[in-house]
């Protein structure tokens, strides 16, 4: 089996959203269309990083873009950065209001203890596990003492590698985790986890998934 490198996987992560990008935009829901127990904690998120005035917040992997405007239209200074210049693209078409930048959360090119929040909304499941110590370790730099974190995704413990996205061909993978495997390594990361939320399937998710809010000290 050919190792995964962190250049091989972050090629074939952004080829595979820069395909299906328009699909992608096209499905995803409208934030207000999200379950009720996720759009709470968008709002708490929300609030958590108006009440600290840290700085402003990163959606990381933030693909389209319609999560960033959700917290921008609650007062929250937003923006976007993701891999696919694609998604970055269809991002700042549908909300040029809003700056989106293309980055990855590997190495965000933003300045330490800079950021008041960092969203990161279903963009950390195809990293490899044993990358996403460095991930995590990034987003700590970045956000300002009191800025908070936000991680919601599927939760598992599988390895999946479909060969199909939103009908288009995909070389991405998915490597699920536990929700408790999450927060350890957010911890170890030096970030103190303050929320954690476990949901069933349910509606249009059909996997668990999680939600944690973490706080740097
Ligand atoms: C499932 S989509 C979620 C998009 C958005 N957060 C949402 O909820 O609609 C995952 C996104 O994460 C981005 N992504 C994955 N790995 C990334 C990385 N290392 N750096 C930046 N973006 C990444 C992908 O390009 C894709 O746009």
């Amino acid at each position: 089996m050919a190792r995964v490198t962190e250049t091989s996987y972050l090629t074939a992560v952004r080829e595979s959203y820069d395909t299906v990008a328009a699909t992608y935009a096209e499905r995803v829901p409208e934030p207000a269309e999200l379950d009720p127990l996720s759009r709470g904690m968008l709002a708490v998120f929300a609030e958590s990083v108006r009440l600290a005035g840290a700085g402003p917040v990163a959606d990381v992997g933030c693909g389209p873009g319609k999560v960033t405007a959700h917290l921008a239209a609650s007062g929250v200074d937003a923006f976007g950065v993701d891999l696919s210049a694609r998604m970055v693209s269809l991002a700042r078409r549908a909300h040029p209001h809003l700056r989106f930048v293309q980055g990855s959360m590997t190495a965000l090119g933003i300045g330490g203890d800079t950021l008041g929040g960092v969203l990161a909304w279903y963009s950390t499941h195809h990293t490899p596990p044993a990358l996403l110590p460095a991930v995590f370790a990034e987003f700590h730099r970045v956000l300002a003492p009191g800025g908070h974190l936000l991680w919601g995704c599927h939760i598992g413990d599988e390895h999946l590698r479909p060969s199909q996205g939103y009908g288009h061909p995909v070389s991405y993978e998915w490597y699920l985790l536990s929700a408790e495997r999450v927060a350890e390594l957010l911890g170890e990361a030096g970030l103190v986890v303050t929320a954690r939320l476990v949901q069933e399937p349910e509606g249009r998710l059909t996997r668990r998934h999680a939600c944690l809010l973490a706080r740097k000290p």
